[in-house]
């Protein structure tokens, strides 16, 4: 299995970024242990983090013939973009959505997802292992 792991705006920033909301570990730390637990599960992982939307709908647009699964956590992008969605949907890729925060804690803004409805499923709040356990349930499902 072949899965892709994408990041979207301001997750390069993590380590520094408001460490009081998302913690101290870098996005190359998350990256790190993520190839780790890969190892462990006999799976292959692909980190790809972007700034830019296009970028972002472009990776998954690429993804289609490489990747049998995806987690992402699309940082704002998840509360605005009908775009990632919307790739998301086109390329019919069992996709897992993480946040490291508990996005329900914090601002109304943040309650709403655009990728929650099809997604297999979220995981929300925490840390850095949001991804990790993220990792997990997609591969468990894959291989079901
Ligand atoms: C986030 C939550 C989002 O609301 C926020 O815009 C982020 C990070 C998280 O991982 O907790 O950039 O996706």
């Amino acid at each position: 299995l072949h899965l892709l792991v994408l990041s979207g705006a301001n997750l390069n920033l993590l380590g520094t970024r408001e460490p009081e909301i998302y913690g101290s570990v870098t996005l190359a730390d998350i990256h790190n242990s993520l190839e780790l637990e890969a190892q462990k599960l006999q799976v292959n992982v692909s980190c790809l983090q972007s700034n830019l939307e296009g970028e972002l709908l472009e990776a998954i647009h690429s993804a289609r013939n490489s990747y049998q699964g995806i987690i992402i956590n699309a940082g704002a992008y998840t509360h605005t973009s009908v775009a990632i969605r919307d790739a998301l949907s086109a390329v019919e890729i069992p996709t897992v959505e993480v946040h490291l925060s508990n996005i329900y804690q914090r601002e109304e803004f943040r309650h709403h997802s655009y990728i929650a409805p099809i997604a297999i499923g979220q995981i929300s709040g925490f840390g850095a292992n949001s991804y990790i356990l993220g990792l997990q349930a997609l591969v468990s499902y894959l291989k079901k």
